[in-house]
Order: C-alpha cells, then structure tokens, then sequence
C-alpha cells in the first residue's frame, strides 16, 4: 500500500494462546504478553519453529523488492531512509526482510551512482519479545550487508504494540510486516457461546463470526490509522498476513487447524486433566480475514491505497 500499499494474503495453518476468563476481563496486557513468541534458541524457541514463515518471507520478497525500489524513486532518493519491521519476533527471520529492504537501498543508490543513504532499521514487537535473541545476531547481519552490498544501517529495538503510536509522525519511508497482522489486539467481545471451539468453527453461533470481523476491523482500521500518521506522503507497506481462501468463514478451510486444537483440549477435558470451563472460556486473539474484509477496512479507513494484493500460497502455513 502506498500512504494512501500491497498486501499479502496468505492461507494458514496454528500454534496456541492460552487464557481462561472472558474477553472483557482480561488486561491487554496479558494478551500481549501471551502472544509474544517463545524466545531464545532452543529446541521450542520461535528461532528454531519459524521455517514455515521463513519460506513466505521468501515468497514475498519480490513484491518487497519492487515496492523498496519504487518508493526511493518516488521519494527521490534521500539521503536518511527509515524503514521498520512490524512484528519482528526473535531469531534469524527478522534479518530475512530486513536484509532484503537493506540491500535493496543499497544497490537502487549504487545502480544510480549515488551513494546508499543512512539507513534506520526500526525492529518492533511487544515488549515481551526477546529482542536480546535478536540483537545477538546484529553482527552477522552488518557483516553480510558489508559483502553483499558495502552498506550500512542502523538498526534499533522498538517496543510496543503496532496498535498504537511507535514513531514519531511522518517519521517512516517504508513499513514491513509480516505473519503478525492476524494476531488482535485482544480476544473479541460476545464469545461467551462459543464454549468447544477456540475460534471460528462450523457449527458456531453466528454472533461469534460478527465478534471477530468487528474485532479485526476495528483492530486493522487502527493500525492503519497510526501507520498513516507516522509514514511520509508517498511512503509505502508491505503487509503480509494469514487470511482465508473461502469468502464463508465457516468453511472448514478457515479453521481446520485450529479445530485440531479445539479437539485436542476436549480431550484433555474429558481424560480430566483440563478443567471443561477453561475451555469453555479459551477464545484465540486471531482473525484470518478474506479478501475482500481485508479491501474494505483499508478503502473504508481511506489513509493507503492499495497498489497490488497478491495471495501467497505455502504448504504447511502456521497461523502463528
Ligand atoms: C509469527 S511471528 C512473525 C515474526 C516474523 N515477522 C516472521 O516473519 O517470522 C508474529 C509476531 O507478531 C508479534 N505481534 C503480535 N501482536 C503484536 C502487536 N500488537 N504489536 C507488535 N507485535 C505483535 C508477536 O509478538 C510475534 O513476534
């Protein structure tokens, strides 16, 4: 999207949240903190479970590419760049695009003759994510940008929700995020009835499918809304994020997977070694919206337009 950027809708797959209460009880802030990835580099850690949105990184990067090189046109070249990664996690993956960005910079100067600008890589997630994973990895990443390209950036942490302010206005040349827009900024409201599943699935009530489109949008319009304060006119995204094929939310390629969980914490339930009213109680803080949700919040909130959206397919795509 470009301020008033492409985006990338993906098909999916899970991994789980657990929280037992109703939505209008618990604090933002646990959510927050319960979405954060699993940190360090062991066996379990995101670093070493995250191949899956690797490879949709890679699928992607084309379009990344293509919009880096059209923005520096647009914006004539500058000598200062600001780009952030949205949703950044922890482990190699957060260099995957980054680099990317980075190098496209570099080479889009050096084809023209110029020398690459000062570049700020602005890496952000909840506070809860282990940067320090990440900032481990800093050295290799400036070596490899030293040979590839002869470039040079400045990266830095930034803590916080991308549902609210992160930099200073009309402060961003290019925003990135990716796998991470399907997470809300809380469990809906009214999902009181929807006892066996942990999200959408057939048959559920009908409110419960309501609760999580207004969620997502009223969750999506914000994001863009605060994206749109703080990137500069003509500045651009790239958003990539897990959707649905299936226009009809309870077809059962919208949920399969998280189904399986919903089967599998029944099961728990009924070999007594989970208690049926936190199942009850256990909603996701996930929406995969299709197409044309997806179109609609973006023309409704009115700040981007969309460039191009393409719909990314991968085997095996998690939803986390
Ligand atoms: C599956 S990871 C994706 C990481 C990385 N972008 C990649 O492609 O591998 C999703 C990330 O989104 C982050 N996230 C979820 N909600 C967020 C929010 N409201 N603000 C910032 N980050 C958020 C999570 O903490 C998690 O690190």
């Amino acid at each position: 999207m470009s301020q008033r950027v492409p985006n990338y809708h993906i098909d999916d797959t899970p991994a789980a949240t657990v929280h037992p209460t109703k939505a209008a009880d618990i604090p933002t802030d646990f959510i927050m903190s319960v979405i954060s990835m699993k940190g360090g580099d062991g066996k379990h850690s995101y670093a070493n479970n995250s191949e899956a949105q690797k490879n949709i990184n890679a699928l992607a990067k084309l379009a990344v590419v293509e919009n880096v090189k059209e923005v520096i046109v647009k914006l004539g070249f500058p000598g200062y760049i600001k780009v952030a990664d949205l949703g950044c996690s922890s482990g190699e993956n957060t260099f995957v695009a980054t680099s990317e960005i980075v190098n496209t910079i570099v080479e889009s100067y050096q084809q023209k003759g110029q020398n690459p600008p000062e570049i700020d890589c602005c890496l952000n997630d909840l506070p809860d994510n282990d940067f320090n994973t990440t900032f481990k990895l800093l050295p290799s990443f400036h070596e490899k940008l030293q040979l590839d390209v002869k470039g040079k950036c400045f990266v830095s942490g930034v803590p916080g929700s991308f549902y609210s302010r992160l930099f200073p206005s009309k402060s961003l040349h290019f925003v990135h995020s990716s796998f991470s827009l399907h997470w809300l900024s809380k469990v809906p409201d009214g999902l009181e009835e929807n006892k066996t599943n942990v999200y959408l699935r057939s048959p559920c009530p009908p409110n419960v499918y309501e609760s999580y489109l207004t969620q997502f949008k009223n969750d999506f319009s914000l994001f863009l809304r605060m994206r749109a304060e703080e990137t500069m006119p003509n500045g651009r995204m790239v958003l990539t994020l897990v959707g649905r094929k299936a226009l009809n939310p309870l077809s059962k390629d919208c949920f399969q997977n998280w189904s399986l969980i919903s089967y599998s914490l029944l099961d728990l339930v009924s070999e007594g070694l989970v208690k049926e009213s936190d199942v009850g109680s256990f909603n996701l803080p996930f929406y995969n919206p299709d197409e044309n949700e997806l179109s609609e919040v973006i023309e409704n909130e009115g700040s981007f337009k969309i460039n191009n959206f393409e719909t990314l397919f991968g085997s095996n795509i998690p939803s986390s």
